[in-house]
């Protein structure tokens, strides 16, 4: 495999699979200021920027070295703080960091400075327009800090961004030009990068002893926090056809490959309640590895996505190694803790759901203990549509109903009895409301851990329908679309 690290272009030959970047750069290249905190990808103290060339650019994102294979370094631009300060300057964020006082141990400040960096870089290169607080605060958003507290931290990206400075531009010339003369780099039989669906099956065939992995946000945890070897990986990300985003006969699909990054892009101007869940789903540098795929197939019952597209009726494409596919509700495709429908040799093509259900109202809450890149305790997607009664004048009742949790069972789940309470009732109707709400604590039987007891869960889970049901009825009253959409 073939990248640049900070200025050097660099070959490696016979990396293990699993060997993490943080690993590489701390041992291998003694580069010691990425620094590891959690191993685990929470802390952010790993944070370093990995540049990949599309067309004439190099864009930029932050990852946590600490979970991401050194083999997705191949054919990128990986830039460390050692290599941030130019012509004999620091960094904006270096200098930034140092002005305002954002520093005492200084174990996590290599992070902040990288998320910062990736910052100004995106900034400079039009990736990012917005330079208000909220921005630097997203920016930073997988970086703990244990002994500053983040005002100085925040003024110092405050201060950056206020004065971009055009000499600090990660993209040089050469380094495109370089980057494009190892386009076609390989990695190892260890490590597959297959770039199209065809290719993606012919790896599956040939080694079906590989492990699938795409962002690697979830499965590299087996590797640093359960020290399971992984001797054999499929890379899906490099493949085109999972990236794909298609509207067409009423239907969004949705490529398995996605990032949350991407996501946030298509979502940004159809829904904003999908685009505020997606803020607070991991971190900046978990957005920008973290896929859909990924999401769906760990098969965690807190994850995130799943209820919201429970709540869409979606249905996921399983395609194997022979291009046969098959579609199939996401209802059906969990089978159980952690199991899903999911046989050896296949993998998650795509999510398709009905274009119409992102005009319905649809409500999304996460209850976690933090607001920025924590798991849920119980998450709630709920989507109510309403039609004229027949028969009854010009009264509305609810035509369609989903109400779907995550981490109220042993899988993401649909809770039909409520839904059927409230089906065909007034949306008025409070007493509709209290049986839907009563068929939550008769359908579901929550586990209590150290994120939430079970009678904490399920007081939450039904809060959240009242909660719900009172937003829907407030939007109409005020008479104010439930959502704009455009999908
Ligand atoms: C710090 C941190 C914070 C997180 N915060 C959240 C959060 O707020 N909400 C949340 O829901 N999750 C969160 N996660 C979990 C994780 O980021 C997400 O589940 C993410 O979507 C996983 O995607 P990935 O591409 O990284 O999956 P990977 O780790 O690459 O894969 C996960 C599993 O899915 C399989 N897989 C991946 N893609 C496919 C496919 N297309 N077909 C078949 N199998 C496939 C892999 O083989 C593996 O078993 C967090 C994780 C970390 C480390
Ligand atoms: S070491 Fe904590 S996020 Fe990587
Ligand atoms: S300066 Fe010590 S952890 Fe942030």
């Amino acid at each position: 495999m073939k990248f640049i690290l900070n200025h050097d272009l660099v070959e490696e030959t016979a990396p293990a699979a699993d060997t993490t970047l943080l690993r590489y750069l701390r041992e291998s290249q003694r580069l010691c200021g990425t620094k590891e905190g959690c191993a685990s990808g929470d802390c952010g103290a790993c944070t370093v920027l990995l540049g990949q060339l599309k067309g004439e650019r190099i864009h930029y994102r932050t990852v946590n070295a600490c979970i991401t294979p050194l083999a997705a370094a191949n054919r990128r631009h990986l830039v460390t703080i050692e290599a941030l300060g130019s012509g004999g300057k620091l960094h904006p964020a270096q200098q930034e960091i140092l002005d305002n006082h954002g520093s005492q141990c200084g174990f996590c400040t290599p992070g902040f400075v990288m998320s910062l960096a990736g910052l100004h870089q995106q900034l400079l290169a039009g990736d990012c327009l917005q330079t208000d607080r909220a921005q630097v605060c997203e920016a930073v958003s997988g970086n703990l800090c244990r002994c500053t507290g983040y005002r100085p931290i925040i003024d110092a990206g405050l201060k950056m961004v206020q004065t971009l400075d055009e000499t600090h531009r990660l993209d040089a010339r050469i380094l495109i030009e370089q980057l494009a003369s190892i386009a076609e780099a390989h990695t190892t039989p260890y490590y597959l990068q297959p770039k199209s669906r065809e290719e993606l099956e012919k790896a599956i065939a040939s080694n079906p002893d590989a492990r699938l992995i795409a962002g690697g946000t979830d499965l590299l945890l087996e590797v640093t926090q359960q020290c399971r070897p992984i001797k054999k990986m499929i890379d899906l990300s490099g493949v085109k056809e999972l990236h794909r985003i298609e509207e067409r006969k009423g239907f969004i699909h949705l490529g398995a490959a996605l990032t949350y990054r991407d996501l946030e892009t298509f979502f940004a101007e159809r829904s904003s309640r999908i685009s505020a869940l997606l803020e607070r789903i991991g971190s900046r540098q978990i957005r920008n590895r973290g896929t859909l795929g990924g999401n769906i197939a760990n098969a965690s019952p807190i994850a995130d996505l799943p209820p919201l597209l429970l709540a869409l009726d979606a249905c996921v494409t399983l395609a194997d190694s022979r291009g046969d596919e098959r579609e199939m509700p996401l209802a059906d495709f969990y089978k159980g803790y952690k199991a899903t429908a999911l046989e050896s040799g296949q993998y998650l093509a795509k999510v398709s759901f009905p274009a119409n259900a992102l005009n319905d109202f649809h409500w999304l809450y996460k209850v976690s203990k933090r607001r920025e890149d924590d798991i849920s305790a119980v998450m709630a997607a709920i989507r109510l549509r309403t039609n004229k009664s027949n028969g009854s004048g010009n009264d509305e009742v609810f035509s369609e109903v989903r109400i779907a949790f995550g981490g109220m069972a042993a899988t993401p789940v649909r809770v039909a009895k409520a839904e059927l309470a409230l089906l065909g009732q007034a949306p008025q109707d409070e007493s509709a409301l209290e049986a839907a709400v009563t068929a939550i604590a008769e359908a579901l039987l929550p586990i209590g851990d150290v994120r939430a007891s079970a009678e904490y869960r399920l007081q939450v889970a039904q809060n959240l329908l009242r909660t719900a049901w009172q937003t829907f009825n407030r939007e109409k009253s005020e008479n104010s679309a439930p959502e704009t959409l455009h999908a």
